[in-house]
């Protein structure tokens, strides 16, 4: 199937931003992480740690960011368009969405070669991009019931008593590394699963032509090939 185009306003610079943040903060965190929890070499614990809490730091307040950000920019809502609306709108159920569900997992599962046209995001995509944000303050509230200057504090301490102590609490945040290393490999995957092109998170700034999609008529409408001629 031909691809619908894509514009760079399907993912304007500060989303750009916020999900390299992310990216690079992940691979930090698990990285230290996996330090913290098998110290293979010695020496190492300190630098380990502080770069741990750096990135916890960044990667808590870069969601918050995100967050704020879905309600004050805009985005394209749907691929194929320059058209813009609060990038909020993309995340939520949209009118284009609609009974996509099965379809969708049907194509995820191989039992549909093709997936169906619809808003920027397809429906289990909004349902993760909605669960990433849940698990980062999940995450950063295990990580802080951890960390000795804020472990002693009501808010993290009675979440530690109720687990049934720190070690307890090591195991969860240890398990939850392996959903965010889970995650990243199955997003990773399937953001290029149609070729390299759809990338377009990590090399945003790279527009190709392909079919254009009018979001308030919900179909194609032409295609655009950006001025460039077709081979
Ligand atoms: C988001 C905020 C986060 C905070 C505040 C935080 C905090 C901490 C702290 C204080 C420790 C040290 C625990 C100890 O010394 O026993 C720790 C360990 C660890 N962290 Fe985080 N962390 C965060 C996010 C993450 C993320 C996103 C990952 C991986 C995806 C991760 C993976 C780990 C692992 C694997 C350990 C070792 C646990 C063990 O000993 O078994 N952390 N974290
Ligand atoms: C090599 C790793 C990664 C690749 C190749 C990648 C690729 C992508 C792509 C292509 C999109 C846009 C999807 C679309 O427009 O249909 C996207 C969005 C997204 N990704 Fe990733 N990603 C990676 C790592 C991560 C990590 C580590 C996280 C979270 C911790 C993450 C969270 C998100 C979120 C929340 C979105 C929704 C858009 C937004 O945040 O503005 N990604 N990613």
């Amino acid at each position: 199937m031909a691809h619908l185009a894509h514009y760079r306003e399907s993912h304007p610079l500060p989303f750009v931003i916020t999900h390299w943040t992310n990216l690079i903060s992940m691979i930090v965190l698990i990285l230290s992480g996996f330090y913290i929890h098998f110290p293979a070499f010695s020496n190492f614990m300190g630098i380990a740690r502080g770069a741990h809490m750096f990135f916890a730091f960044l990667i808590i307040i870069n969601c918050i960011v995100r967050v704020i950000l879905a309600f004050v920019l805009e985005s394209a809502p749907t691929g194929g368009t320059r058209k813009v609306e609060k990038d909020y709108k993309a995340w939520l159920p949209q009118k284009q969405n609609r009974h996509q569900l099965i379809p969708w997992i049907k194509y995820y599962l191989f039992i549909k070669k093709e997936h169906p046209l619809g808003g920027k995001y397809g429906n289990p995509q909004k349902l993760s991009y909605l669960l990433i944000p849940i698990l980062i303050l999940f995450m950063g509230y295990t990580g802080f019931c951890l960390w000795e200057p804020t472990s002693t504090i009501g808010f993290f301490a009675a979440g530690t008593e109720l687990m049934g102590g720190l070690m307890a609490m090591r195991i969860i945040h240890y398990f939850m590394m392996w959903v965010f290393i889970c995650f990243t490999m199955i997003h990773a995957y399937l953001a290029n699963i149609e070729g390299f092109a759809p990338s377009k998170m990590i090399f945003a700034w790279k527009e190709h032509g392909g079919l254009v999609y009018d979001p308030d008529k919900g179909c194609i409408v032409g295609e655009d090939n950006l001025g460039q001629e077709k081979h």
